[in-house]
């Protein structure tokens, strides 16, 4: 059984796919790891010619080894690093290769991201599309970022997600759209429990 749960930054689909993995008993891929592993090794890269191919090679070497500093790749500047390097094409065919053999295991297994229902994983047995107001996202990551004890300026969280939400939009090769198959989820007002008994009654409903 495969599980592909998209949908845009802080949207909760990363604590709604980790649920789903629980639930179902399937090993879960975070992709947005994926890709922000690789801006990180970007993180004193400046703009200029030289970054494209960096990002392809570093994206080209990744492995498991490099997903474990959750501490660095998690912040919100990651995220940013991130998205740049996701708008390169060759940077995600090297990630897609990764991600479809996580996806081949036996038994199956819950990615979520942006393409997975799309790109990674048309023919999953079950989609969602996660979506949710963006202010209540910035709240949640401000939260999330407090209760690890780090400081939170709002204002800029904001930006950086709405900064975030139009590189991934305009992404020329990621197509990050809600697949016609996938079913949306609104969780702008439910908690994450609601949210996780609605996406089980969904993957349980297209079984
Ligand atoms: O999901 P997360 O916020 O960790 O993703 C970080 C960034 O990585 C996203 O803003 C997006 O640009 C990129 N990404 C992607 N495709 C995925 C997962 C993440 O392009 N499947």
């Amino acid at each position: 059984m495969i599980i592909a749960v998209d949908g845009p930054a802080a949207s909760g689909k990363g604590t709604l796919a980790a649920g789903l993995a629980r639930h179902y008993q399937l090993p879960h891929l975070d992709t947005g790891l994926l890709y922000r592993a690789v801006g990180w090794a970007l993180r004193d890269e400046p703009d200029g010619p030289d970054f494209e191919a960096k990002a392809i090679a570093a994206a080209q070497r990744l492995d498991a080894a490099h997903l474990g500093n959750l501490e660095a790749l998690t912040s919100a500047n990651t995220g940013i690093l991130a998205s740049r390097v996701a708008v390169i094409g060759e940077v995600r065919v090297a990630m897609r290769q990764y991600q479809r053999e996580f996806a081949r295991q036996p038994g199956g297994a819950v990615l979520d991201g942006r393409d997975i229902g799309t790109v990674i994983c048309p023919d999953a047995d079950a989609k969602l599309f996660i979506v949710a107001d963006s202010k209540v996202r910035m709240e949640r990551r401000a939260r999330q970022l407090e209760l690890r004890g780090l400081p939170v300026d709002r204002y800029a969280l904001y930006h950086q997600i709405e900064e975030r939400d139009a590189r991934d939009m305009a992404n020329p090769h990621g197509g990050f759209y809600k697949a016609d198959d996938a079913h949306l989820l609104d969780t702008t007002l439910l908690d994450i429990e609601a949210s996780l008994r609605a996406a089980i009654a969904i993957v349980d409903g297209t079984m």
